[in-house]
């Protein structure tokens, strides 16, 4: 996977060098290149922002230096040409943001199979409209937020996005297991673990864990992921996809007030 990042700072990006995605780069999993906007521009101040046509707060990005920094990201002409008669299709253009769709890990899992991401972060009160008009006849434009509520810039969204993305390439993650049992993989959150000792200061590991039925550790940790997510999350609950659901878990959501009706959760009026 290729992945471009275009930021006025650059720097913000540096801890993606480390862990597992600064692995990932050494060994050529993914390409990773930062690109600075004020690069871009041909002015003596760099200048990246203007004042709000319409009036108002803030400042606005220039359209110019964006233009020219996703052209420099583009595939050549040539190239992008072969790519389209292969079926191929465009760069998706990444452009965080708090007014975009909501990022979820469905969300990871397809764009982990996209050949080049590139991500725009855009600071201030954001990016002239003008560019993502412009990108949409040359990517796949997608603006996307990473929840409700407002950051100063596309950077650190871009982390977070590259990083859940990253993980899911092929490879990235040595043991591929750990991604299946991960919270959300399967619409739920994961359940509670434990390492030894086994008792440590006056708390213990639940016994269940210590029996070595792996038939009961197994019920016990799809119990914990249903009481978890109906406590901390139920609006997860809501969205779940209970058809195929099996006569044990839908007793375990009966204990927790929930019933099927009509291939969905649907909680106990009376469960409170
Ligand atoms: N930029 C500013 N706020 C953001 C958010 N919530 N998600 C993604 N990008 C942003």
């Amino acid at each position: 996977m290729r992945i471009d990042v275009v930021s006025i700072f650059p720097e913000y990006l540096e801890p993606l060098k480390l862990s597992l995605i600064g692995k990932a780069r050494q060994d050529g999993l993914l390409s990773l290149d930062v690109h600075d906007l004020r690069d871009f521009t041909t002015d003596r101040h760099r200048t990246v922002d203007d004042t709000p046509y319409g009036g108002g707060a803030g400042m606005v990005m220039k359209p110019e230096p964006w233009a020219q920094a996703l052209e420099s990201v583009l595939p050549p002409e040539a190239e992008r040409g072969a790519a389209e008669t292969a079926g191929d299709s465009r760069p998706v253009l990444i452009v965080p943001s708090p007014a975009g769709a909501r990022f979820t890990q469905a969300m990871a899992y397809e764009l982990a199979e996209e050949e080049h991401l590139v991500f725009a972060c855009g600071r201030y009160e954001g990016i002239d409209e003008r560019v993502l008009d412009w990108s949409r006849e040359r990517f796949d434009v997608r603006p996307v937020s990473l929840g409700d509520y407002v950051l100063n810039g596309g950077e650190v969204a871009v982390m977070a996005m590259v990083e859940a993305i990253g993980r899911l390439v092929p490879g990235v993650v040595g043991n591929a297991e750990s991604l299946i049992e991960e919270s959300h993989s399967d619409g739920l959150l994961e359940y509670p673990v434990y390492t030894k000792p086994s008792s440590w200061r006056e708390h213990e590991v639940p016994e269940v864990l210590l029996s070595g039925n792996h038939g009961k550790i197994a019920r016990w940790r799809r119990h914990q992921q249903f009481e978890r997510t109906a406590e901390r999350r139920p609006d997860l609950l809501e969205e779940f996809d209970a058809t195929a659901l099996p006569g044990a878990d839908r007793e375990a959501f009966a204990q927790l007030g929930y019933d099927v009706v009509d291939g969905r959760l649907r909680r106990r009026p009376e469960a409170g």
